[in-house]
């Protein structure tokens, strides 16, 4: 493997790219704040429903920045991605270079606010429970960006490992998605690069891996069976991977705050796809649901967009496959050839039992409507374990 693809340093930029931020919630605003500061970005517009919000969200972004040296051309639009139509103008209007897709009809640390008893089973069904609310939004912007014959990058943040890969069967597949996996590979650099005494910036890592993975990796999720995935370690081009026991490394402890706080680490991820899609020649770094594949894997974006790095050693058909069998993992059985997901027995009997939803299947026009009856069930099961979701979220955004 080279090294001249292997790190951001090595990105030859192009000039700026304009960034539309699609969603302005908690991670959305986060990223909003490393973008406006970001030098390889241009013309940034962050779009969203709540105007009054939005606004003073960007003013707060551009004063940031303005108190960091840099002067950002930066502005609000109002944007509800239900409305095709004004999501369609939008894009016409501005032809953003790159989009960044943070709406989701609910956040992911809601869940883990519960009292320990309310929050096992939920954590037992995994994340992919939580699917339609993670994949309405995204859908529909996808459909109104493809009808309005959008050309730009598209990177999704709400759940890309499945999300994408619905997306993808259903005609209108992001480039890929941003974090999850490429929030793993830091973690495993870090303490390769400790336990070898090497300076970060000779070891690489290479990983597939979905989803899945992650919770456990940080802790999260109690520690059992690991989803399958890839890894290989390197130092300076050289394979450490059994020295270091690379592993072990995933396993490791490493205390991490936890909840909205860490979007701090998934804006880091987003920025550096965002920097490398303003580079003349590929960069290598870590998406989720490139093309609408399923998982996370390496890859290689650049102005001309994001395709999967070649791994030494592995087929893309044996990378793919790793993280078809991590899809139950997190809950999921397959994604169908239409789109609609099916959810692990356990998975559906969990939801049946504890919020009393039935959703084992969801069929990808649908998810709208059963997102909002999960989210309604979910929040008096909250409620009823004194939980109060809307005080929650207005805390935590
Ligand atoms: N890939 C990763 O590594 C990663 C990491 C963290 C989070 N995530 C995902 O990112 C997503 C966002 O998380 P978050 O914590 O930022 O959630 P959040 O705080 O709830 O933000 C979501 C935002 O979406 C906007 N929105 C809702 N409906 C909309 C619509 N119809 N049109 C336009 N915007 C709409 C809302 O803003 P308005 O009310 O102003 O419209 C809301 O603030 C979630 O799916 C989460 O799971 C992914």
């Amino acid at each position: 493997m080279r090294r001249d693809t292997m790190t951001p340093d090595n990105r030859s930029p192009g000039p700026p790219v304009s960034v539309l931020v699609a969603g302005l919630g908690n991670l959305g605003g986060v990223i909003l704040e490393l973008l406006a500061r970001e030098p390889g970005v241009g013309r940034l517009v962050a779009a969203s429903r709540d105007e009054a919000r939005g606004v003073a969200r960007v003013n707060l972004a551009r004063l940031g920045a303005l108190a960091q040296g840099r002067a950002p051309d930066v502005t609000f639009a109002p944007l509800d991605i239900t409305d095709a139509g004004g999501v369609g103008d939008l894009l016409r209007r501005e032809a953003p270079d790159v989009v960044v897709v943070t709406a989701s009809l609910e956040t992911w640390w809601l869940p883990d606010l519960l009292p320990a008893e309310a929050r096992a089973p939920l954590a037992r069904a995994g994340f992919g429970a939580w699917l339609p609310v993670h994949l309405a939004l995204p859908l529909a912007f996808m459909r109104a960006a493809s009808a309005a014959g959008f050309r730009g990058h598209v990177l999704t943040a709400p759940f890309p490992d499945v999300v994408n890969c619905v997306l993808g069967r259903v005609g209108v597949a992001p480039a890929c998605g941003v974090g999850n996996l490429d929030e793993i590979v830091p973690k495993v650099r870090h303490l390769a690069a400790d336990r070898l005494g090497a300076p970060i910036d000779e070891i690489d890592v290479t990983l597939v891996a979905h989803h899945a993975l992650e919770r456990i990796t940080f802790g999260a999720t109690p520690p059992g069976e690991l989803p399958p995935h890839f890894l290989r370690v390197a130092r300076g081009g050289r394979d450490v991977t059994r020295e270091v026991d690379a592993e072990a490394l995933l396993r490791a402890p490493y205390p991490l705050a936890w909840g909205p706080v860490m979007h701090f680490l998934t804006a880091g991820s987003t920025v550096r796809l965002v920097g490398a899609l303003a580079s003349e020649t590929p960069v290598r770094l870590h998406a989720p649901g490139p093309a609408g594949l399923p998982g996370g894997y390496p890859v290689l974006a650049s102005r001309a967009g994001v395709t999967l790095a070649p791994i030494e050693g592995l087929t893309r058909d044996e990378a793919v496959a790793i993280n078809e069998r991590s899809h139950r993992f997190d809950g999921i059985a397959r994604v169908e050839a239409d789109g609609t997901t099916v959810l692990v027995d356990e998975t559906a009997a969990v939801l049946r039992e504890t919020l009393g939803y039935d959703g084992a299947r969801v069929a990808p026009d649908e998810a709208a409507l059963m997102a909002r009856d999960l989210l309604a069930r979910f929040r008096e099961y909250a409620a009823r374990h004194g939980v109060d979701v809307a005080r929650a979220r207005r805390m935590g955004a």
